[in-house]
């Protein structure tokens, strides 16, 4: 296979990361692909905006026609967020044949189905490993890993920044806005963190999960949610000295066709495995009927844990592109169904 040409729209937190890893590892690439893989475009809104890596100032630029209708790109990296504008943009890419790879929760929460269908329509790999959980393969580990089974119940920590939030708050009696502003710093929130704070990223996370874990199109809308923003360091004190922890916790349980899905603060005794969950750490834990309990643990946020599982997405791509099966792959064929249907 010929040297793979990648398109990056966003150079931020996560971005960065993935140069840093395509730069790094190109033997680990090689080895894996067979091929040099190189970034030719990044799409960022400033142009002179000081930079966590270096890269060529003359493969930025604010025009995303140059990557997501450049017949030398193959794929596309999006790592810039947001929703309309953005989900425009992989139209547009997978109408010129591009490969998708994805960490935005918010897009593939809302439009994942549209964006799905689209890209096995035009032969492309759509794939989003890092929009749940950071560096945890959760996505792979229920759609592959436990592929034989039913599942029936799952429960997680899938917000770093909350995670973090209450972790220091309750370790270090720290406030809760400096705090934020930490995670802010570290990168671990969103650039506007209201739809962290606010339980919101975690509900994304739990509608894309339920969907794959329980073969069913779970809407965004019926997942319900409350964040963090009223939870005081009295409340953490207090919940501590009763030999509680406090955790925003996502749960998604199936019964037959009934599916019930929500995000909210929850005490949960020390002993819980969830609860030694600390700071920007993430955690799912899922129950099978037939393998019992798991329990997916790692990173859940932050540059090169979130890179990793891009670039990993992006192997995933480049083997399918080795073997001629992109756009064929990801998808079951009841999946696929499910989505038609639920488009219709
Ligand atoms: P970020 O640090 O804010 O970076 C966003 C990048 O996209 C910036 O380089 C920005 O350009 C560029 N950008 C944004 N809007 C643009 C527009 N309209 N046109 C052109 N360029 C634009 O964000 P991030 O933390 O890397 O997150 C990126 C995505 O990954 C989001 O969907 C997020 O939810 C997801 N994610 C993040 C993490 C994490 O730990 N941070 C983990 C998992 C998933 P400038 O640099 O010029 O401003
Ligand atoms: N803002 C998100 C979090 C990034 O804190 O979990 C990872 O999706």
């Amino acid at each position: 296979m010929e040297a793979i040409s990648i398109g990056l729209l966003g150079l931020g937190t996560v971005g960065s990361g993935v140069v840093k890893i395509i730069e790094n590892h190109q033997d680990k690439l090689m080895h894996q692909v067979g091929c040099p893989v190189h970034v030719s475009k990044v799409l960022v809104k400033n142009i002179d905006k000081e930079r966590a890596v270096e890269v060529d100032s003359n493969i930025l630029t604010t025009n995303p026609d140059d990557i997501i209708k450049n017949p030398e790109i193959n794929i596309v990296i999006e790592v810039m967020g947001g929703l309309e504008e953005t989900r425009g943009y992989l139209q547009t890419a997978i109408e010129n044949h591009k490969h998708i790879v994805t960490a935005n929760k918010d897009l593939m929460a809302v439009y994942g189905p549209e964006l799905l269908l689209a890209a096995s329509a035009n032969g492309c790999d759509l794939f989003y490993e890092a929009s749940v959980a950071g560096g945890i393969p959760i996505l792979r580990g229920l759609v592959d890993g436990l592929a034989s089974d039913r599942i029936t119940k799952m429960m997680g920590i899938v917000n770093g920044t909350t995670n973090f939030i209450l972790s220091k708050m309750s370790k270090e009696g720290s406030a809760y806005e400096n705090v934020l502003k930490e995670a802010q710093e570290l990168g671990y929130a969103e650039s506007d963190p209201t739809a962290d704070v606010e339980g919101l990223d975690a509900a994304r996370k739990m509608a894309i999960l339920s969907t794959l874990g329980f073969s069913m199109n779970i809407d965004l809308d019926d997942v319900k949610v409350k964040g963090i923003t009223e939870i005081t360091e009295e409340d953490l004190q207090y919940a501590e000295q009763l030999g509680y922890t406090m955790k925003l916790i996502g749960i998604a349980h199936r019964d037959g066709e009934k599916v019930e899905v929500s995000v909210q603060p929850t005490l949960l005794a020390e002993a819980h495995p969830l609860a030694g969950v600390q700071d920007e750490y993430n955690a799912v834990y899922v129950y099978g009927e037939a393998v019992g309990e798991t329990m997916f643990y790692g990173p859940g946020a932050g540059s090169l844990p979130t890179a990793t599982a891009v670039v990993s997405d992006l192997v995933g791509v480049m083997k399918n592109m080795r073997l001629g099966v992109n756009g064929k792959s990801a998808a079951t064929p009841q999946y696929e169904k499910m989505l038609k249907d639920d488009n219709e």
